[in-house]
């Protein structure tokens, strides 16, 4: 599998600390959305790292399509159904 799975057609705010890192969900398979939980195994597709400039809301893709990963940029919008 080299193709994510859309998790949800919607992003997922998190509120995170500055200086904290995250790991963001590439694949779609987690359990755990919008982070990895290491479900990736099973495809070709790895985690990607975010780390925290500040403390706020970031609004992390659900739908694995965005060209501004992590954060959403309105691409599940787009999607095919
Ligand atoms: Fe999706 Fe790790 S579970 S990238
Ligand atoms: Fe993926 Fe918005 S949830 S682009």
């Amino acid at each position: 599998m080299t193709e994510p799975v859309i998790a949800q057609r919607a992003p997922y705010p998190v509120d995170v600390e500055k200086g904290k890192d995250y790991w963001w969900c590439r694949c779609g398979l987690s359990q755990k959305q919008p982070f990895c939980d290491g479900s990736h195994k099973t495809t070709d597709l790895t985690p990607l790292k975010f780390t925290a400039a500040r403390n706020e809301t970031v609004w992390f893709c659900g739908c694995k399509h965005t060209k501004t990963a992590p954060k959403c940029d309105g691409t599940h919008n787009k999607l095919p159904v």
